[in-house]
């Protein structure tokens, strides 16, 4: 990127830093509560799922091993989900295992219905879904996630790990951008 695009892109908040800390401390209340006592195995999808991942599980209390997936379905600068590259789940050690899919946004589904499929095959002994931001008007998919923090508009958004053709993931609150990019359209 260079200087001349990121000055084109305004930066509107959407849900600031402290609305985002408190929020990831009462689904990690909700997570203690649900596997108090279990050993739970959280498979993060990368790349986005990193900083929610950092801050969710340091309050999480019960035993815990950490995976990851590879997926990603946007390439380059396109806000539109383009096609879906996804890594095998081959290596995730989760059969028998309490797992909990960490994703950093649910928006067409996706993504989450083809790795919750890989892992359902590899027989885990419970199998739940996690995502910070949802964008239920998006929703291609007969799944919705089990727990989210927070259900947004059908916007590009981007901060808190989420990025823009590899930009802005260390943001520590949530925006849009505009002028442009636009959000991609209902379809
Ligand atoms: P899905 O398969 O359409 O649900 O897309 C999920 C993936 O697309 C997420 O893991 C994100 O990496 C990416 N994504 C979807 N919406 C946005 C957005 O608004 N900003 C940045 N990335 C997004
Ligand atoms: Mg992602």
């Amino acid at each position: 990127m260079n200087a001349t695009r990121r000055e084109r892109h305004r930066f509107e908040t959407l849900i600031t830093r402290d609305d985002i800390q408190c929020r990831v401390a009462e689904l990690a209340r909700d997570l203690n509560a649900r596997y108090a006592e279990r050993e739970l195995t959280i498979v993060g999808v990368m790349s986005g799922c990193v900083v929610f991942l950092a801050d969710l599980i340091r309050l999480l209390s019960m035993p815990l091993r950490i995976e990851f997936v590879s997926a990603s379905s946007y390439r380059g600068e396109t806000t539109s989900p383009g096609k879906l590259a996804l890594a095998s789940c081959d290596h995730l050690d989760v059969e028998n295992r309490d797992v909990l899919l960490l994703d950093d946004i649910f928006d067409t589904g996706k993504t989450l219905q083809s790795i919750l499929q890989q892992i359902q095959a590899r027989h885990p002994r419970s199998l739940r879904t996690v995502v910070l931001l949802w964008k239920s008007a998006r929703n291609e998919t007969a799944l919705r996630p089990d727990a989210f923090g927070f259900e947004i508009p059908n916007r590009f958004v981007v901060g808190y790990g989420l990025d823009y053709d590899g930009w802005y993931r260390n943001r520590p609150d949530i925006g849009v951008l505009s002028n442009p990019p636009e959000p991609p359209a209902v379809t």
